[in-house]
């Protein structure tokens, strides 16, 4: 089946391979791709996977994480431009294959370089503390579904074939979610709390031609006790309640195809990539992590058969991913299967599949290095497989 054809809105993929947003944070200052980042993406045009992902791409510079974190201008244009054009003449040429070429928008929220909170959050602010003075207003964030719709617009110009319009992992649409104690326009009722989501969603969904694919790389919970989550009970339990009301309304609102993920990486990594070596002792095994990602990924498929799924959070299965991944796609758990630090370790891991070559000894190790090298503020990459990230690692954080 991973090799089977796909067809949504008129898009072809070519197979049903995912290489997932993976951040690199070395981009150059004015968001453009750096001789790093267009390394890597050159190397995942080389994989034949039918999907490239393009990583977590700033709408407005203070929504970035850091100085370094991609971001699409009107400046910045014509080298977005020249890499769209360059990795799909790289995957012709390579492997035959023309990817869907898909750009995620984001605002960090919490995560920016100055927080820019949606409420305060005892447990997040554990590790970064903030003030008042950090809650953004209603007033700012009613500026934001222009931004959105402008970012679309760009990512149009530049060649790609759809817009990802982000809502995961704790950053500001995210966290909005869960922002039972906020008062005015964008807090307490379920309405007050998507309402920056759906109207930025909309936005963009209005601003793009009809042929780029609308969609969405969405936490469908938090996997936060509630009311400091998104997505789960008070005693931290999946509840999928809000997220079935959530998504029943981004599919009236025309969306196309769903990227699921779950957790937020900055507090509970471990559900979001579950590891074999993390920065601490993850409070459940990582198999319950992967059920949980099939449970959700079962249930949506159940209630919106028609919708496009792409799975995630499959790395950890190492030599046996290519089995598990063609398993999820048999029992229809997932339409797309989508794959992040195992594209970083191993970037041609697909092809060598396809071609009979697939090897153990390449796949990632799920040892959380990369992650790693991101929170020290660094560029990440594979600090195992990678000679650069490895050397980097080393002199960094031994
Ligand atoms: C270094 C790193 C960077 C990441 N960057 C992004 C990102 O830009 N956007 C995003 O949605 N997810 C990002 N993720 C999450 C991955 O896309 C993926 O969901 C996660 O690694 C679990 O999938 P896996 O088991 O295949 O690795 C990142 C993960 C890592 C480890
Ligand atoms: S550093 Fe490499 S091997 Fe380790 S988890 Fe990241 S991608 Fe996998």
């Amino acid at each position: 089946m991973i090799h089977e054809c796909f067809e949504i809105n008129g898009q072809k993929f070519t197979n049903r391979v995912v290489l997932q947003p993976m951040e690199g944070c070395d981009c150059n200052e004015d968001g453009s791709p750096s001789e790093l980042t267009v390394k890597k993406y050159v190397s995942a045009a080389k994989s034949g996977a039918g999907m490239i992902w393009m990583e977590a791409t700033a709408v407005c510079p203070e929504g970035r994480t850091n100085r370094r974190q991609m971001m699409l201008t009107r400046e910045n244009l014509p080298i977005f431009r020249e890499l769209v054009g360059e990795l799909r003449r790289i995957a012709k040429e390579e492997c035959g294959n023309e990817p869907v070429l898909i750009l995620q928008l984001t605002h960090s929220g919490r995560q920016s370089i100055s927080p820019m909170i949606a409420y305060r959050h005892p447990i997040y602010e554990e590790r970064r503390p903030v003030t008042d003075a950090n809650i953004v207003t209603d007033e700012y964030l009613d500026t934001l579904p222009q931004k959105y719709a402008e970012s679309a617009l760009l990512a149009v110009e530049a060649g790609f074939d759809g817009v990802d319009v982000k809502s995961c992992h704790g950053y500001l649409f995210q966290e909005l979610l869960s922002a039972f104690t906020r008062e005015g326009r964008y807090g307490g009722s379920f309405e007050n709390r998507t309402r920056l989501y759906l109207d930025c969603f909309r936005a963009v969904r209005d601003a793009i031609p009809r042929h780029i694919l609308l969609t969405t790389r969405w936490s469908v919970s938090d996997m936060v006790p509630k009311p400091y989550g998104f997505g789960t009970t008070e005693e931290n339990e999946l509840d999928l309640t809000e997220p079935d009301r959530l998504l029943d309304l981004l599919v009236a609102e025309g969306l196309q195809m769903l990227n699921v993920t779950v957790g937020n990486p900055y507090y509970n990594p471990h559900v979001n990539r579950p590891y074999r070596k993390g920065g601490y002792e993850a409070p459940e095994a990582p198999s319950a992590g992967l059920a949980r990602f099939e449970v959700i990924e079962r249930h949506l498929k159940e209630r919106h058969p028609s919708l496009p799924v792409v799975g995630s959070g499959l790395s950890y299965y190492r030599q046996d991913l290519m089995e598990q991944a063609e398993r999820q796609l048999a029992e229809g758990i997932c339409d797309f299967v989508g794959f992040g630090r195992m594209w970083l370790a191993y970037p041609e891991f697909y092809k060598d599949f396809r071609e009979g070559r697939f090897e153990t000894k390449k796949c990632c190790l799920a040892c959380s290095k990369c992650t790693a090298l991101m929170r020290a503020g660094q560029v990440s990459g594979c600090a195992v497989f990678n000679e650069y990230y490895r050397n980097l690692y080393k002199t960094i954080l031994l």
